[in-house]
């Protein structure tokens, strides 16, 4: 509990809207659990570094720019990799903890962390605390960069993006129907958002949860493949592999979960 006070203390989250729907303590609570399970969640930081560089490559070569979204807490980011291969790494997350502020202190003309929110509804939620409106929903929230991307990728947030905007209206929209919806629409923005770009992307995202009870019998599952379609038919897959979210011992009466993890490239 403290060190995750502490980690609060040095996030920074990109608007007052973003603090109040609980950004700045989801990113402390982050770094704590990356503290907490360090060795079951290494394989999967190392699969999510392998991929991106591999897709860096595939990419091309020279190349000045890569905007990196959810890259906030970059333990799953070859930083210094990529700087070989791009002049500038733009970070963007909606909330920054120190790791990645040292980073563009460490590297000050090279890595920039550019707080944004990709969903372009967070602020408006913050205000309005209701279902916003579909052209507000469907608005692609693309920041000003001082150098155009040349290549973008989105790492491990694609799923999260729902998560507290939905947590917050919870209390006001009781049609779940309507908050799944809202949900999927602001998966598929975030598709359209990479798509936008118009340079090569990287989308590394979970697209399956797997729960398990104490005997390691499998009790629950969700796949989230279908809000994939329209963004593989130009995609490629470049890797897939399990992360161990929830290892033994992390949640109550020795349950624990895996998730299944797909890089995908264009
Ligand atoms: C599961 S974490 C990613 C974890 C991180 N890449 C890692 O494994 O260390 C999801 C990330 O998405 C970011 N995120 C969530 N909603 C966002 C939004 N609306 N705009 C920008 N970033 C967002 C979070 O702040 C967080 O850094």
């Amino acid at each position: 509990m403290i060190s995750e006070f502490i980690h609060y203390l040095g996030t920074r989250a990109a608007s007052p809207g973003a603090r109040r729907l609980g950004y700045a303590g989801e990113t402390a609570a982050l770094e704590t659990r990356h503290r907490r399970c360090r060795k079951a969640w290494q394989a999967h930081l190392a699969s999510t570094r392998a991929a991106l560089l591999s897709a860096a490559e595939r990419a091309g070569p020279n190349r000045a720019c890569a905007l990196i979204g959810g890259g906030g807490s970059v333990h799953d980011l070859p930083v210094a990799e990529l700087l070989d291969r791009f002049d500038r790494l733009v970070l963007l997350d909606i909330c920054f903890g120190p790791g990645a502020r040292r980073l563009s202190r460490r590297w000050p003309q090279r890595v920039h962390c550019c707080p944004h929110d990709v969903t372009g509804i967070v602020d408006w939620l913050a205000k309005h605390r209701r279902l916003p409106p579909a052209e507000l929903l469907s608005h692609l929230a693309l920041p000003q960069l001082d150098t155009p991307p040349d290549w973008v990728a989105s790492v491990n947030c694609l799923t999260q993006l729902p998560v507290l905007p939905i947590a917050y209206l919870a209390s006001r929209v009781t049609d779940e129907n309507l908050l799944e919806a809202f949900g999927r629409e602001l998966v598929q923005t975030h598709l359209r958002w990479l798509q936008a770009w118009q340079v090569p992307i990287c989308l590394i995202t979970e697209v399956e949860d797997r729960h398990f009870d104490r005997h390691d019998a499998l009790t629950g599952r969700m796949d989230y493949r279908s809000l994939l379609h329209g963004f593989q038919t130009d995609a490629a897959c470049i890797g897939q592999w399990p992360w161990q979210i929830h290892p033994p011992g992390e949640l109550a009466g020795g349950r624990h979960e895996i998730r299944i993890i797909e890089a995908w490239c264009t």
